[in-house]
């Protein structure tokens, strides 16, 4: 497994000394059991621990993923390993009766953490995340109170979610920020217009989520799935219907063929295009060009998480880079 520095921007001292993670996390959304069809926590439980066996460091969690069950089964899986994982998770997404609730106000600052550090059993989580903007707090508000919880030492650094570069200015004039989570995959690389490029040139470390769109780019989909209503598959990532589904057919054409050249899965292809390494010039144009700092990839099984975590191992090279971005541009490109 190769391991890289969550992020420069953080605010590592001697007390709280910077952060490497493994290049492949795993995130636990589908351990919920309420967005992704059942989930069986043993099940779940089994897929942590092969995921840290394989290397994995990363642990990504929210309270919305099952309204706080993810958290309690990562927080029963990891007993007695404490040492071995770094423990993300998110504030800011609270399920209120059937719905979901963005809130970012300082009191759910203040009440979120404590809840989260209960359900994962520890005494301080070492990434903090604000899981999405809140059209209702400004965000100073939010930060200011994040900062508060941080002297108390309920969490080591702070990151947010799908927040665009100006956000990100306010956030970091109030409170060092490590990193930003975002979605970023083969069949979402909007991120590399101005998101990546801000994130490489302020020393954020920059989590991709989706790397598999939820599924597609492992090719095990030969027809089109039909999902429950409300399934995160089908409502959240919106890949799996006319044209993008006939377009991605056209891609997995190279992932398969790369794959099968290098005796390893698809989904080890299209994680490790998502984490390929920044370009050695630091250029606008060429930060651009590189990936994310961890492929945060969600695994149902504990084969699944092996094989993703065994991404970690090789790197695509450039010439399997160039073919996979004429691909992207014959076959994504018009379409996206
Ligand atoms: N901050 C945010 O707003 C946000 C949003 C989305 C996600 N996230 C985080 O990012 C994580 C990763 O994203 P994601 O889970 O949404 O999407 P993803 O990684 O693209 O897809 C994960 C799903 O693909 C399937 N899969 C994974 N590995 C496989 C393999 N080797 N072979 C076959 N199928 C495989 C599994 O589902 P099936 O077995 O059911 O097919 C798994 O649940 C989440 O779990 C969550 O922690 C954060």
């Amino acid at each position: 497994m190769e391991y890289r520095s969550l992020g420069a921007g953080g605010v590592a001292g001697p007390d709280n000394p910077p952060t490497t993670v493994s290049v492949v996390g795993l995130g636990t959304w589908a351990f919920g059991g309420d967005a992704w069809g059942p989930a069986d926590d043993r099940e779940s439980e089994e897929t942590i621990r092969a995921a840290l066996d394989a290397g994995v460091t990363l642990i990504d969690t929210a309270p919305a993923y099952g309204d706080g069950r993810a958290e309690e089964v990562v927080g029963r899986a990891i007993a007695g390993r404490r040492h071995e994982v770094v423990i993300a998770t998110k504030m800011g997404i609270q399920r209120r009766g059937p719905h979901h609730v963005v809130d970012l106000s300082p009191d759910a600052v203040r009440r979120e953490i404590e809840d989260s550090l209960r359900r994962l059993n520890v005494d301080t989580i070492d990434l903090y995340q604000v899981h999405w903007p809140d059209k209702n707090t400004p965000i100073e508000e939010t930060v200011e109170a994040l900062a508060r919880v941080h002297e108390a030492g309920r969490f080591r650094f702070l990151g947010v979610a799908n927040f665009k570069p100006a956000l990100m200015e306010r956030v970091r004039a109030v409170f060092p920020l490590t990193c930003l989570q975002l979605h970023y995959s083969l069949l979402n690389r909007t991120p590399e217009s101005h998101t990546l490029p801000y994130c490489a040139k302020h020393g954020l470390g920059a989590l991709g989520y989706g790397s598999l769109a939820a599924g597609i780019l492992t090719g095990k989909y030969r027809e089109l799935p039909r999902f429950a209503p409300g399934d995160a598959r089908d409502e959240f990532y919106r890949f799996f219907r006319e044209p993008v589904w006939s377009a991605a057919g056209g891609l997995l054409e190279t992932l398969r063929a790369i794959a099968r050249e290098r005796e390893r899965p698809v989904s080890q292809v299209a994680i490790n295009w998502s984490r390929r390494p920044p370009m050695a010039d630091s250029s606008v144009a060429a930060l651009a060009r590189g990936g994310v700092t961890c492929a945060l990839v969600g695994a149902r099984t504990a084969a699944q998480a092996r094989e993703n975590a065994a991404a970690g191992e090789w790197k695509l090279s450039s010439e399997e880079l160039s073919r996979i971005e004429r691909a992207w541009r014959e076959q994504i490109a018009p379409r996206a």
